[in-house]
């Protein structure tokens, strides 16, 4: 993670940065996939899916703060859905769950998403 100075964020951001519950790489995976953004921020999502639900999701970035709380989210709002489910969210649901983001860091929502997509597509068009 790059250094960057963490008083632009609020606090509750902070909080959801220092407990990330979806943090890290999963073994094995069922999907997985990796994304570079335009700023050079990488991510990585990992799933388990059964019966087209999403039994687990890890992420992993090597990004700022913003990064880091967009993948937290992301993840959190498809552990659980189905296939479907997931990929009807959107970079403002994310944006929408971290007010105070700043607005310069919204595209860290869209790098969240679209890695979970990629994964979501690893999946779907696997042959
Ligand atoms: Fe580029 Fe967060 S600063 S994805």
């Amino acid at each position: 993670m790059t250094a960057e100075d963490n008083s632009i964020y609020p606090s509750h951001i902070l909080t959801i940065a220092k407990n990330t519950q979806h943090l890290g790489r999963l073994n094995g995976p069922d999907a997985s996939s990796y994304v570079k953004g335009p700023c050079g921020d990488e991510m990585e999502f990992y799933l388990i899916i059964n019966n087209n639900m999403i039994e687990e999701v890890k992420f992993y970035t090597n990004g700022c703060v913003a990064t880091l709380v967009c993948g937290e989210t992301t993840a959190d709002l498809v552990e659980g859905k189905t296939l479907d489910e997931a990929l009807a969210i959107s970079p403002k649901q994310v944006k929408d769950k971290l007010p105070g983001l700043p607005l310069d860091h919204s595209h860290c929502s869209i790098l969240a998403v679209t890695t979970l997509f990629r994964a979501i597509a690893d999946y779907l068009l696997k042959p």
